[in-house]
């Protein structure tokens, strides 16, 4: 199981520092959130910002892009260094030519839903990914509130890994904290993005640790 810190939280002048931060505290992912400003109305970063974290983290970036027609951008956050790119179902007409367009860049390939999509807007595709992400907010801000009816779509995910023999990890991404990590865990997700819990906290190793212990349960 894996903790991924989201920097959309972070302090905006010193990337590298909060980075570091949590990078000290053996997290295992660093998540970063793109958005365009109309798939959500949010902006944060582009490419540049992924190239230059790059070099001073060795963490895997997990570059999730809520930004409409998501090709636009793929060769972009790839050749700034992504290790994984993360395409939402809702954003594109192309979900599977996305997909295999990330794969051609020797990035990992991981699909998102928004917790108003179900399962089924996924399934023609989970043969391909490396990673499914639930959103368990909807996507566009920090520091909301956990949805938890958005589990079962984990559950179901789990399921239909177990018995078709795929590989893909399944994330979850909103409201993550250590009141409600542990039933993110029950469910089967392996990846857990959190923010403003870590970032937003006065000591973050504290946070990261509460998280963990909870998963050592
Ligand atoms: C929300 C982003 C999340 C965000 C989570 O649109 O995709 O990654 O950083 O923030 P918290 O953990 O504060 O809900
Ligand atoms: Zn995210």
């Amino acid at each position: 199981m894996k903790i991924a810190p989201s920097i959309l939280s972070a302090d905006f002048a010193n990337l590298q520092r909060d980075i570091e931060l949590v990078e000290e505290n053996q997290v295992d992912v660093l998540h970063v959130d793109i958005m365009d400003g109309h798939f959500v109305p949010n902006i944060t970063f582009g490419p540049n910002v992924v190239a230059a974290i790059r070099p001073f983290t060795k963490l895997p970036l997990d570059c999730h892009l809520m930004i409409e027609q998501p090709e636009r951008y793929v060769e972009a956050f790839a050749n700034a260094g992504a290790d994984l790119i993360n395409v939402h179902v809702e954003a594109t007409p192309h979900i599977h030519r996305v997909l295999q367009l990330i794969k051609s860049f020797g990035v990992k390939a991981a699909v998102t839903i928004n917790p108003g999509t179900p399962v089924s807007a996924i399934e023609p595709v989970l043969s391909l990914v490396d990673m499914v992400l639930v959103m368990t907010v909807n996507p566009g801000f920090g520091g909301q509130k956990f949805l938890p009816e958005c589990l079962e779509k984990v559950t179901a995910l789990a399921e239909i890994r177990r018995s078709k023999g795929y590989t893909y990890e399944i994330e979850v991404d909103g409201g993550v904290t250590d009141q409600t990590i542990g039933a993110c865990r029950d469910a089967g997700a392996d990846v857990f993005v959190a923010g403003s819990y870590i970032y937003d906290a006065e000591n973050p190793a504290e946070r990261i640790q509460a998280l963990k212990d909870v998963l050592e349960q």
